[in-house]
């Protein structure tokens, strides 16, 4: 699964959160127009507050949903740093994106656009649709993956106290110590609570 172009394609408007000048959060819809193996690309106006939030803080953390309702829906999540690149891609993503042109009909309108490219981060695709839930983290460019799990370790006794509470049956208890699949995880901490060996560690 390619998630960047899933996340151009498939979903395409997607909510970006930012951080105002008075260190608050803020959302707002933005249009994924292109994505390659570098990252991601949308574009902006330069009079916008969005724009300058990008400016400032260099990072943008972002969700897109796919599906009709909560058990039909791929989420597709997105944080890291942002570089603007200019005007230079717009021909092309107007060319990609032909509805743009219904939004800023003329070259003369489209001079305040600018180009923002998402280069390095994290992400992680959740998809509710499937039974047990699928989750698959990702990373982009240069970012290290930063491990953020729930682990069972040599203490386990495979007692199965942990399987009763565990709303996606995700425990795979054919070896001691039981092991938790971790696609299929919703991190909820049940088994953390439970385990009367403390052999349940969250890491990250
Ligand atoms: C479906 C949808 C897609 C949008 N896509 C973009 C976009 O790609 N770029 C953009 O600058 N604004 C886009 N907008 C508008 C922004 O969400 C809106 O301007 C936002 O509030 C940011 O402006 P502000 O920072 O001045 O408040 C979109 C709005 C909608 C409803």
């Amino acid at each position: 699964m390619n998630y960047l172009r899933y996340l151009e394609q498939e979903i395409h408007s997607v909510i970006m959160a930012t951080v105002d000048k008075n260190g608050l959060p803020v959302t707002c819809a933005i249009d994924i127009m292109d994505s390659d193996e570098n990252g991601l690309y949308f574009l902006t106006a330069k009079g916008k507050g969005f724009y300058d939030h990008l400016k400032k803080n260099g990072y943008v953390a972002l969700t897109g949903i796919n599906g009709s309702d909560t058990l039909s829906c791929v989420a597709v999540s997105v944080r890291g740093k942002v570089q603007e690149i200019g005007n230079a891609p717009l021909p092309r993503l107007f060319t990609q994106n032909p509805y743009m042109n219904e939004i800023y009909l003329t070259k003369q309108s489209r001079q305040s656009l600018t180009v923002f490219q998402l280069y390095e981060g994290e992400g992680e695709w959740f998809d509710l649709s499937r039974k047990p839930i699928e989750r698959i983290s990702f990373t982009i460019g240069n970012q290290e993956k930063e491990i953020r799990r729930y682990e069972i370790t040599s203490q386990c006794t495979g007692c199965k106290v942990c399987k009763a509470v565990c709303p996606q049956n995700c425990i795979d208890f054919t070896g001691i110590p039981a092991a938790i699949k971790q696609e299929n995880c919703l991190h909820c901490g049940n088994c953390f609570t439970v385990c009367p060996k403390k052999a349940v560690v969250r890491r990250g």
